[in-house]
């Protein structure tokens, strides 16, 4: 368990290298790409940012109406052992936060600090490390909400440039897909089963989430899909039930939240015979099995991306000109060490 979960640890410290470097997996083959990650999609209003919260176990994501997520948010949750639960930003390294309503500001701010007020979207991702007793190991990585619709201030282009955004990562052979879906919505017009289908037809790396089972019509449920006659993907689906939005405007403590979708679940006539494969809770660990062994399978492939980029990096040192200056030269350095260290610590774990 221990050599699992750090592979996941390692896989987080070359993504926030690669994106020191530019790196965010744009143009080509890239570092990056090499990298299975967890890619969150869904429609606007869908629950993306209240199973992420959820498996945060803390509210901490700017809300709003309106396309609130315009940059990528790499997510990064690491278990702590001794109880102690905080956050930091790549981009503001020497800043422990405690206190998750500052976490939401400082989202809000970098957001703008790219986009500028213009509310226009930036494939620049976000980097957030959550370490929290709460959690279990996880990357996520949070995208605009798919839309329709363009909004006051925003130009129409928005709509195709969430849309163009979202397929760059859920279109890589080693994106994990998380489509969020609500149950009170046809499933046959889900926005992030569309794009998953487009990219993923066997289903094969869709992990299909049912939100809002609570809200469907009295009468109706979803057992059809959550035992797998319906809309069957090669995982089961996951049925979640969140804060509702009167919860949230009566600050339900996310730890309670999760205790009652529990609840919700075991005392339900319709999913009890379900219960221990519902909810935010099963859905992260199941995630967090699968991306480790994703990582464990891919460590052949990565290994080869992480040397051609040792590689790279050599010649744009030489193309400089070594000794090099501080600056860029000494990123480049650094950046060159770490790729050499990870290439020694992945090799150990093929043995
Ligand atoms: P996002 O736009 O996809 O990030 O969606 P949000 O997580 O912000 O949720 C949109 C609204 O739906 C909020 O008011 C939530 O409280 C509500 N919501 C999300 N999931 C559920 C659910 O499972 N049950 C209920 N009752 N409300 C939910
Ligand atoms: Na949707
Ligand atoms: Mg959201």
């Amino acid at each position: 368990m221990a050599t699992m979960e750090s592979l996941i640890g390692l896989v987080n410290k070359i993504q926030r290298a690669c994106t020191v470097l530019g790196d965010h997996g744009g143009q080509g083959m890239s570092l990056w790409e090499a990298l299975p990650s967890v890619a969150v999609v869904g429609g606007q209003s869908s629950g993306k940012s209240s199973v992420l919260e959820s498996i945060v176990g803390r509210d901490f994501l700017p809300r709003g109406s309106g396309i609130v997520t315009r940059r990528p948010l790499v997510l990064q949750l690491h278990k702590t052992e001794s109880g102690a639960e905080y956050a930091e930003f790549l981009h503001a390294p020497k800043r422990r936060f405690t206190d998750f309503a500052a976490v939401r500001k400082e989202i809000s701010d970098e957001t703008d600090r790219i986009t500028g007020k213009t509310k226009q979207i930036s494939n620049i991702p976000i980097h957030l490390s959550i370490y929290s007793p709460n959690v279990v190991n996880l990357t996520l990585i949070d995208l605009p909400g798919l839309t329709k619709v363009a909004v006051e201030g925003q130009s129409d282009s928005i709509v195709e440039d969430i849309e163009n955004m979202v397929r760059s990562y859920v279109e890589k052979p080693n994106c994990i897909i998380l489509a969020i879906t609500p149950a009170n919505q046809d499933i046959a017009t889900s926005d992030a089963i569309k794009i998953a289908r487009e990219v993923d037809p066997s289903g094969e790396r869709t992990f299909g989430v049912l939100t809002k089972l609570d809200l469907m019509d009295k009468g109706t449920n979803a057992t059809e899909v959550l035992e797998g006659r319906a809309y069957r993907l090669q995982h089961p689906w996951v049925g979640i039930v969140n804060r509702s939005q009167a919860d949230i405007n009566k600050n339900v403590d996310m730890i309670v939240a999760r205790r009652k979708e529990r609840e919700y679940f075991e005392t339900s006539p319709d999913y009890g015979h379900l219960a221990s494969r519902m909810g935010s809770e099963y859905l992260a660990k199941l995630l967090s099995q699968h991306l480790e062994l994703v990582i464990r399978q891919r460590i052949p492939s990565i290994i080869a991306m992480i040397n051609k980029t040792i590689d790279e990096l050599n010649a744009e040192l030489d193309r400089i000109g070594r000794p090099v200056a501080a600056d860029g030269g000494a990123q480049l350095y650094m950046i060159l060490e770490l790729c050499r260290a990870f290439d020694r610590v992945f090799k150990e774990h093929l043995d």
